[in-house]
């Protein structure tokens, strides 16, 4: 059963597969409006969440489909103590597809062996977000139209940004790659997204605490939220979490085109001033995020022969 835990689950191939579906749909989202008729997503959300979720059910509804699911992990029998095992295999009965959030890194991978059905890892503790990176990657297909020859800085907590690692996985395939960290020396990216990602695909890094001073040479300026509840002390949060705030004066010398892309939510990393910049991308991301969640829905059930 083809599961999708890890963004490089997904060759090169299929994910230029999935994008020009997406893209399809974006133009002729009739054709696409009863290919699940009947189906069930089930999403289980052990953390909270706004637009992964409310993305895969709107992606779902919009495939004919119907949707169940928690939102929260106080509302199912993991209160009472059940495993992510026994969940999972539960919830392989009701539904064909299973979508999952949880604050434990690995925990959808545990599922994924449990279940009968495919599950999606919706987001994982601080470790991947495989179809946030869809939603990126569409949006940067269309903004930039190729993956090659970019120079992308991610701004912020790079080290628990799960958002981040998976987009650094995806993006490390293509040639010309270029990534610049710009984080706090706390919050750096970690070595093992350096060790197993980064230097087998023989990429190009920098590091660095300042943004203005690299914010010429970026195609793509990614920016993330410090997240806060993957913190041991509050302290640390609170010293930490203004560490970078995007205001137009610090877009001054960026380039024409740059892409200023962010998973959202937004706290206080980006003023709202950039939103009316036509280089702010972010809520594309929103509105890509569904529309390519459409197309792996879609894909994954093929797979399985359920449609
Ligand atoms: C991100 C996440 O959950 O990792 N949000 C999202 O899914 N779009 C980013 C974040 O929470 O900061």
């Amino acid at each position: 059963m083809r599961s999708i835990i890890n963004i490089l689950d997904l060759s090169v191939e299929e994910i230029d597969e999935l994008i020009s579906v997406a893209n399809d749909i974006i133009v002729h989202p009739g054709n696409y409006s009863e290919r699940c008729r009947g189906k069930k997503l089930a999403t289980l959300f052990f953390e909270p969440s706004t637009r992964t979720r409310l993305s895969f059910e709107a992606a779902m509804y919009e495939l004919g489909g119907n949707v169940i699911g928690f939102s929260e992990a106080q509302s199912s029998s993991a209160a009472k103590g059940e495993s992510v095992a026994d969940t999972v295999r539960t919830i392989s009965c009701y539904a064909d597809i299973i979508a999952m959030r949880h604050p434990k890194e690995g925990a959808p991978l545990v599922a994924s062996l449990n279940a009968t059905v495919p599950v999606i890892n919706a987001g994982d503790g601080g470790h991947f977000h495989p179809t946030q990176t869809l939603a990126d990657l569409l949006t940067i297909q269309r903004e930039k139209g190729s993956f090659e020859n970019l120079t992308v800085g991610f701004c912020g907590d790079l080290k628990f940004g799960r958002t981040v690692h998976s987009l650094i996985g995806a993006l490390s395939r293509y040639k010309g790659l270029k990534v610049i960290l710009i984080s706090p020396v706390e919050l750096k990216l970690p070595s093992y997204v350096k060790s197993e990602i980064l230097a087998p695909a023989g990429i190009e890094y920098v590091q660095t605490t300042n943004l203005e001073e690299v914010m010429p040479e970026l195609d793509i300026l990614y920016m993330t939220r410090v997240q806060r509840e993957r913190f041991f002390n509050e302290e640390d949060y609170l010293r930490l979490k203004d560490s970078y705030i995007l205001t137009p004066a610090k877009l001054k010398n960026a380039k024409e085109d740059l892409a200023i892309m962010h998973p959202l939510p937004r706290v206080n990393e980006i003023s709202v001033e950039i939103d009316k910049d036509p280089r702010a991308c972010y809520f594309k991301q929103v509105l890509n995020g569904k529309y390519i969640r459409m197309a792996l829905i879609l894909k994954l059930l093929q797979e399985a022969g359920t449609i």
